[in-house]
């Protein structure tokens, strides 16, 4: 469980504008802003996002949600995910699973992540300013055929020779913060004992490796002459994994919208290259296996993919491992191409040597998904045999059941039945594919209960959209809910828990997001909330204290009634008569306070 303190704080600190401005067109229109929304087809916008309340909401399909909902819903991705990808946008550390560490604990490790992106940052202009000073380097990336506006695009630097030119960098050599970001690396001898420590990347070109906010988060080093590693890479830190992140992508955002496709490559050098060529739209996996979650990223920039490999045999394995990644994320509005240079060539070699428009006829005569699985599952079987054609269904099994169900699934499975001499049915059949990839999660039904209704509703209402003001309701405003029946009184008391326990900074967006979490049931309020033009909070508050003294005025009023109805003595009535006319005098005066204060 994240806690909701940590979910509170992300939303505070994330700006649903920029979040939602990422995967969609906003333009400014009043408070608010407007774009087409991402989750129903339409033309004109009706799509909503409010910077005030932190929220979406669509007046066409009746979408809406925080920042975290949206990256679930836009995304695909679960609720963890989504929290730990804004989060890392903000350089926020998610708690991990049952870990207990205390908040003084975690605001240290707070602190340590801005310090390591600071540390980052840091390096990354001393490395740069070190390039213009370094003519072997320049010389090297000019032999490469970049231009120094291309360099400056992606804010190449260099690292010169010398054991600990950081020292100079920064004001503590020593800080724990270098070594975290892996800036230095300690030397440690047999006994365990740190010795000396020295900087990671010395006599490199650097290519800083940014996240999609434009932060550095790690480098690769290439070195000059022939020497290995021919890259150094930061290793995975608190800011960095591997698996997660793609070269180029924030230098390329703009391109990719523009070309409607990004061009996935191995190497930092292609990704620079095609970009010198007139290519902006290219990023590269970091010398790993491209994973789920890479792909998951390029289809939030943009509906097509078209991966590029080497043509080498380490080229097909690589796409076999990309074809796998894609699978999951398939569907009929994403395109997922895979263009094979031949094998003595890497994007940029091949840029150099056939020109920008010889590059462009290889991404345009890339080969659909459909087609290059059938031709990996086929590749090594004979299928004018039973047992080939029974191997090649064999093979396909696994690949078909990671795609969810649609349209193109359906065409694989076709061109798979024909290539097996059998019948799509026989193959759905066999693959078991009728059933759903994955059970869609839906809350445990709660509609036996009933909704609130009239002056419930309407502090319900309120205290969601400002669940602030819940920690101003009193015990003795608690005890008059209970007027409503036991049920009212009960979702109330939950409902004030929730709001109370995100303190004096509760937004709507983070009720919203915890309500979520634990069910439906106020999905049809958040909607509504998130329709409307945002209220007043002062105005609300005053609503609220006043609706709060008429639910105690009723209830007095009522266990007055109920008194003279009961048959006691004049004696026993009196006492508790008494209080209660007082108790309703009370009422009356704070009202009338309330009233000249105004
Ligand atoms: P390549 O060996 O294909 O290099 O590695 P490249 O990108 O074509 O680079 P140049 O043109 O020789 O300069 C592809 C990617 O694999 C990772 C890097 O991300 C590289 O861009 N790699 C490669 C490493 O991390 N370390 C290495 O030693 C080699
Ligand atoms: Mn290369």
């Amino acid at each position: 469980m994240i806690p909701q303190s940590f979910i509170s704080d992300l939303l505070n600190r994330v700006d649903i504008v920029d979040v939602v401005g990422r995967y969609v067109q906003l333009k400014k229109g009043g408070a608010n802003y407007m774009g087409l929304c991402p989750f129903h087809n339409e033309k004109s916008p009706s799509f909503t996002v409010s910077p005030t309340k932190q929220f979406y909401h669509c007046f066409g399909c009746g979408a809406h949600g925080t920042s975290i909902g949206f990256m679930i819903e836009y995304s695909g991705m679960g609720f963890v995910d989504a929290v730990k990808d804004l989060a890392q946008g903000v350089g926020m550390v998610v708690p991990e699973q049952d870990d207990k560490i205390p908040p003084a604990q975690r605001a240290q490790m707070q602190a340590q992540s801005m310090a390591l992106s600071d540390a980052m940052s840091h390096a990354a202009e001393y490395y740069k300013s070190q390039l213009r000073q370094a003519p072997a380097a320049i010389a090297y990336l000019k032999g490469r055929g970049l231009t120094g506006e291309i360099a400056a695009r992606f804010a190449l630097g260099y690292a010169p020779g010398g054991w600990d030119n950081l020292r100079a960098v920064f004001p503590d050599y020593d800080a724990v913060a270098l070594v975290e970001a892996g800036l230095v690396i300690d030397r440690v001898d047999e006994e365990g004992n740190r010795h000396k420590r020295y900087d990671r990347f010395r006599e490199r070109v650097m290519f800083p490796i940014r996240n999609t906010k434009g932060q550095v988060i790690a480098f690769g080093g290439r070195i000059m002459e022939q020497g290995e590693p021919k890259y150094l890479n930061s290793p995975e830190t608190p800011l960095f994994s591997k698996g997660h992140e793609l070269y180029g992508l924030f230098e390329a955002r703009q391109a990719i919208r523009d070309a409607g496709y990004v061009l996935v490559t191995e190497g930092y050098m292609d990704v620079v290259a095609l970009a010198q060529m007139g290519f902006p739209q290219a990023v590269a996996t970091l010398g790993t296996a491209c994973t789920t979650t890479h792909v998951q990223k390029l289809l939030r920039q943009t509906d097509t993919v078209i991966f590029s490999f080497d043509g080498d045999k380490a080229g097909r394995r690589a796409a076999q491992r990309a074809l796998e990644a894609c699978l999951p994320q398939v569907s009929d509005n994403k395109t997922i191409k895979f263009l094979f240079l031949p094998a003595e060539h890497d994007p940029d070699s091949y840029i150099r040597e056939f020109g920008a428009a010889g590059f462009e006829r290889q991404v345009a005569e890339a080969m659909p998904l459909s087609q290059f699985l059938l031709r990996v599952v086929s590749a090594e079987h004979d299928l004018g045999e039973p047992e080939g054609r029974a191997r090649v269904q064999f093979e396909a099994k696994p690949l078909l059941q990671a795609m969810a169900p649609s349209a193109l699934r359906l065409q694989i499975v076709r061109g798979l039945a024909t290539m097996t001499q059998s019948s799509p049915g026989e193959i759905e059949a066999l693959y078991e594919l009728s059933k759903p990839v994955a059970e869609v999660r839906r809350a445990p039904p709660r509609s036996s209960r009933q909704q609130p209704v009239g002056l419930e509703l309407q502090i319900v209402r309120h205290l969601v959209a400002h669940p602030a003001l819940a920690l101003q309701i009193d015990e003795a405003g608690m005890a008059a809910f209970a007027s409503f029946g036991p049920e009212p009184h009960e979702r109330l008391a939950q409902l004030i828990g929730a709001a109370c326990a995100l303190g004096p900074q509760a937004t709507f967006a983070a009720l919203a997001q915890h309500l979520k979490e634990q069910g439906g049931e106020y999905d049809a309020i958040i909607g509504e909330i998130a329709a409307e033009p945002e209220s007043d909070v002062d105005a609300v508050r005053v609503y609220l204290v006043s609706a709060i003294r008429q639910i105690k005025m009723d209830a007095l009023k009522a266990e007055l009634a109920q008194l003279f109805a009961s048959g006691l003595s004049s004696t026993e009535i009196g006492v508790r008569y008494r209080e209660i006319t007082a108790m309703q005098d009370q009422l009356l005066r704070e009202a009338e306070a309330d009233l000249s204060a105004r």
